[in-house]
C-alpha cells in the first residue's frame, strides 16, 4: 500500500485544530483517517511568525505524523480570515451577500497556497499518493504540480460547490477552477454539489465533460469528480460513549433538565448554521403553544468561530439578542427555555449531552455535510432513541432521509417539526432511527477514505 499523504489548513494537534476542534469538523475525521494509513499529515501550525521560514515541524500526536509550518501574519489576514473565510466561505454557502472581493485577498491566497507546495513538496516521495483537503487549498494541485510533483494526487472539498450562476461573481473564476483540473481526482459530499461542479466546467470552462463517469479534460489534463460522502468515526465514537466523562455528561443533563424534554444544538458559531432563523422556529413554538414552554428545554453549544471575522463577531451578537430575548420573556424562577452555551465540548462529553436529549436540532442554511446529526444518531439509546430535526439544506439530508426535515429558513416549519418531535410516539422514533443508524454505522469515515484512496490509486489519468 502507498503511503499518504495528506495536506490540509488544520491538522489534528491542539494548537492547529482551534477552539472548535471537539466540534466534528475536518480535522478530527482526518486525524481517524490517517492512522489506518502509514503516511503523514501536513498543515498550518496555527502559529504566526514574523517573517516566513518554511520551515517544518514534524510530531508525533496519537499516532498519527504529522509536519505543521508556521504563517505570518499577513497570510493568516489575507489567506485564512480573507480569501478562504470572507470570500470563499460565504460565496460557496450562498451567500453573496456576505462576499467580500479584495485584491490583496486573492493575492494573499496564492501567496500561500504556494508557500505550502513550497514547504511539504520535499516531504513528498515518488509512490505516494498525495490527498489535498478544502477551500483553502484550491489550487495547490497545481502549485505541486508546477515544481515537478507527478505523484497521483486527489482533492475532496468539504464544503457545497455553489451553482454556477453564483460563482460567476467572483472575479477571476475560471482561472481558480482550472487550478482544480490539475488534481487526478476531485471529491465533492454529495451529488448536488457535483453536478453544480460539472456545470460549471461545461458551461463556463468549455470542458468535455463526461457527466457518466465524471470525466473532465480540459487543455490535455484530465480528472474525474465523484461524490463521497463523509461519515463520522463510528467505532471510535461509540468508545467515547463508554468512558466515565460520557456517562458523567449524560447524568448532568438528566439531573438538570428532570421533566421537561430536552432539545439540543451543536454548532459552530458560524452564519451557515441558521442559528438565528432556529432560535425565531423556537420563539414561534413558544408562541403557538404557550402552554408547553414547560414541556422542553433547549440547549445550544455554540463554540465561537473565526472571531476576527466582521459577520462572525455579528452573528454572536445576533444571537445573543434573540436568545435574549426570548428567556426575558418566557422564564420563570425555576425555569429558563434556552440555555445559550459558547464553550467547546470533548467528543466523549457531547456523546453524554446527545443521549440524554429527545430532540437534535441540526438546521443550516447550508452545510457540505454536517457530522453533528450523524453523531446524535449514534448516540442514541436503541430502545428509547430521539428524534433527529434536520434541514434540507443539509449535505446529510441526501443520506438521512428519515430524520424530520425542515426548510430552516421557515419559523412555522421549526415550530411544527419541534411539536412533532415532542410529540413523537416510541414506534415511529424507532421505526426512524433503526434506518438512520445503518447509514451512520456503515457509511463512516473509514469506509469513506477506503472509497476515495482506492479511486485516486486506480482512476485513469487519460
Ligand atoms: O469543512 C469546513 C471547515 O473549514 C473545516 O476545514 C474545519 O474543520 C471547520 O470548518 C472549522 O473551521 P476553522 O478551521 O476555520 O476553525
Amino acid at each position: 500500500m502507498s503511503r499518504l499523504v495528506i495536506i490540509s489548513n488544520r491538522v489534528a494537534v491542539p494548537k492547529a485544530m482551534g477552539v472548535a476542534g471537539a466540534q466534528g469538523g475536518l480535522a478530527g475525521a482526518l486525524n481517524s483517517a490517517l492512522k489506518k494509513h502509514r503516511g503523514i499529515w501536513f498543515g498550518w501550525s496555527g502559529e504566526e511568525t514574523d517573517s516566513f521560514t518554511g520551515d517544518i515541524s514534524i510530531q508525533r500526536h496519537d499516532g498519527v505524523t504529522t509536519a505543521t509550518m508556521d504563517l505570518e501574519k499577513q497570510d493568516v489576514d489575507e489567506y485564512y480570515n480573507g480569501y478562504a473565510n470572507s470570500t470563499l466561505w460565504p460565496l460557496f454557502h450562498y451567500r453573496i451577500d456576505l462576499t467580500e472581493y479584495e485584491r490583496e485577498f486573492g493575492r494573499g491566497y496564492e501567496r500561500v497556497n504556494e508557500r505550502f507546495a513550497q514547504s511539504c513538496s520535499p516531504l513528498i516521495e515518488p509512490d505516494d499518493n498525495v490527498w489535498v483537503h478544502d477551500y483553502h487549498l484550491l489550487p495547490l494541485g497545481e502549485r505541486l504540480r508546477s515544481r515537478g510533483i507527478k505523484n497521483r494526487l486527489g482533492f475532496f472539498l468539504h464544503i457545497p460547490w455553489p451553482p454556477t450562476r453564483l460563482l460567476v461573481s467572483l472575479p477571476y473564476h475560471e482561472r481558480l477552477v482550472q487550478t482544480m483540473l490539475h488534481y487526478d481526482l476531485l471529491g465533492f459530499q454529495n451529488n448536488e454539489w457535483l453536478e453544480s461542479f460539472l456545470h460549471y466546467c461545461r458551461k463556463e470552462l468549455h470542458a468535455e465533460v463526461d457527466e457518466e463517469t465524471g470525466r473532465i479534460e480540459l487543455d490535455g489534463h484530465v480528472t474525474h469528480a465523484r461524490a463521497y460522502p463523509i461519515g463520522i468515526d463510528y467505532d471510535h465514537f461509540m468508545a467515547q460513549g463508554q468512558t466515565g466523562d460520557a456517562k458523567q455528561a449524560e447524568q448532568r443533563m438528566i439531573s438538570s433538565t428532570r421533566r421537561r424534554t430536552a432539545a439540543i444544538g451543536v454548532d459552530r458559531l458560524d452564519y451557515s448554521k441558521g442559528l438565528p432563523e432556529r432560535i425565531d422556529g423556537l420563539g414561534r413554538f413558544f408562541d403557538q403553544h404557550p402552554e408547553r414552554v414547560r414541556d422542553l428545554v433547549y440547549i445550544q453549544i455554540a463554540p465561537p468561530s473565526r472571531a476576527d471575522i466582521g459577520s462572525y463577531k455579528k452573528i454572536r451578537g445576533e444571537l445573543e439578542q434573540k436568545t435574549g430575548q426570548i428567556n426575558g420573556a418566557r422564564s420563570e424562577v425555576d425555569l429558563v427555555p434556552i440555555r445559550y452555551v459558547n464553550k467547546g465540548h470533548s467528543a466523549a462529553e457531547l456523546f453524554g449531552f446527545f443521549r440524554a436529549s429527545k430532540i437534535c436540532l441540526v438546521t443550516p442554511l447550508r452545510d457540505g455535510m454536517n457530522l453533528v446529526a450523524k453523531e446524535y444518531i449514534a448516540a442514541q439509546d436503541p430502545e428509547d432513541p430521539g428524534v433527529l430535526i434536520l434541514s434540507r439544506f443539509a449535505g446529510a439530508a441526501q443520506q438521512l432521509t428519515d430524520a424530520v426535515m425542515v426548510n430552516p429558513h421557515s419559523p412555522d416549519d421549526l415550530s411544527h417539526a419541534i411539536k412533532q418531535a415532542l410529540d413523537m410516539p416510541l414506534a415511529e422514533r424507532k421505526e426512524r432511527w433503526e434506518k438512520l443508524i445503518v447509514t451512520v454505522r456503515d457509511d463512516n469515515v473509514i469506509r469513506w477514505t477506503e472509497n476515495f484512496t482506492s479511486d485516486l490509486e486506480t482512476v485513469s489519468r487519460d
